[in-house]
């Protein structure tokens, strides 16, 4: 066996993957600027064990000198939806990207594992660059719901728990807890856009909540004690079921309580 310097090995693979989280939460950042709904919910990323690695290697009888060709998930990536649709909205933003060469995608979404795992899968060469130039390297994108993930989270400790042999009564169990899994996805994408709109109203009265207390503490700082006071009372009696149009009355109210002072 050739004797390897894991730590120069895993390099670029590191890199690669503190670049892709940065670039998927961008997209995400992209969408909340625009103020418009975003398919990715959040993102992590991990770089493979080099226990894991060797053992993978072994399993599959792979030349430590092949290892980088052929072992796909070295840098791994994974990005969670809040509905099922989302997971193809990633898939096509993906696709569309100029950054990096995608080599297959396993749709593990529609084709469900025989454990019951489901997700989307995209291999990808991708370039890093290096002191001493550009390397390409194999990574892996797992695109799944907030539920697949989950599931899988679940189901991998266990599987690490009982080295990979899982007692018969609780693979079936995992089974229809998946089942289950795949129910709340599709009860979820039923009521997508009722869910959507008050994940929206919520940001939208936020951010007026946020501009109403500003206010009150430009009053405070303008000395106007009594003011500010009042202002609070109203927002309080508005903070729990005030509607949007009552809330921007009273910023615009408190606006013009402030524009009194301001010369
Ligand atoms: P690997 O040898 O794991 O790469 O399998 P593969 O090349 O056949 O690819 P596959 O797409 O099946 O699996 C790749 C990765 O998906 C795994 O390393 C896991 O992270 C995840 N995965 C696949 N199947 C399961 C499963 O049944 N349960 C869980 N929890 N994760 C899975
Ligand atoms: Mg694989």
């Amino acid at each position: 066996m050739a004797i390897i310097n894991w730590k120069g090995f895993l390099v670029p693979y590191e890199q690669a993957v503190d670049e892709l989280k940065v670039k998927l939460r961008s997209i995400r950042k992209e969408y909340r600027k625009r103020n418009e709904y975003s398919p990715i919910e959040f993102v992590t990323g991990r770089v493979k064990e080099i226990s894991s690695i060797l053992e993978k290697a072994n399993k599959f009888g792979i030349p430590v000198e092949r290892i980088k060709f052929e072992m796909e998930d070295i840098a791994g990536i994974r990005v969670m939806c809040q509905f099922v649709d989302d997971i193809d909205k990633v898939v096509e933003l993906l696709r569309a990207r100029k950054d990096m060469t995608i080599l297959y995608e396993k749709d593990y979404v529609r084709n469900v594992k025989e454990s019951g795992y489901r997700s989307y899968h995209m291999i990808i060469k991708y370039p890093v660059n290096l002191v001493e130039g550009q390397v390409e390297i194999l990574a892996e994108f797992q695109i799944r719901t907030l539920a697949m993930n989950f599931w899988a989270t679940i189901e991998h400790s266990l599987n690490y728990k009982y080295k990979q042999q899982i007692p018969l009564e609780l693979k079936q169990k995992l089974k229809t807890a998946a089942d289950a899994a795949f129910i709340l996805d599709e009860e979820m994408l039923e009521i997508k856009d009722e869910i959507k709109d008050a994940q929206k109203l919520f940001e939208v009265k936020s951010g007026i909540i946020s501009n109403i207390m500003n206010s009150i503490l430009t009053l405070i700082s303008l000395g106007k004690i009594p003011e500010a006071s009042r202002y609070e009372k109203s927002l309080n009696k508005l903070i729990d079921d005030g509607d949007v149009w009552e809330l921007n009355n009273l910023l615009s109210s408190i606006k013009k309580e402030i524009d009194k002072y301001k010369d």
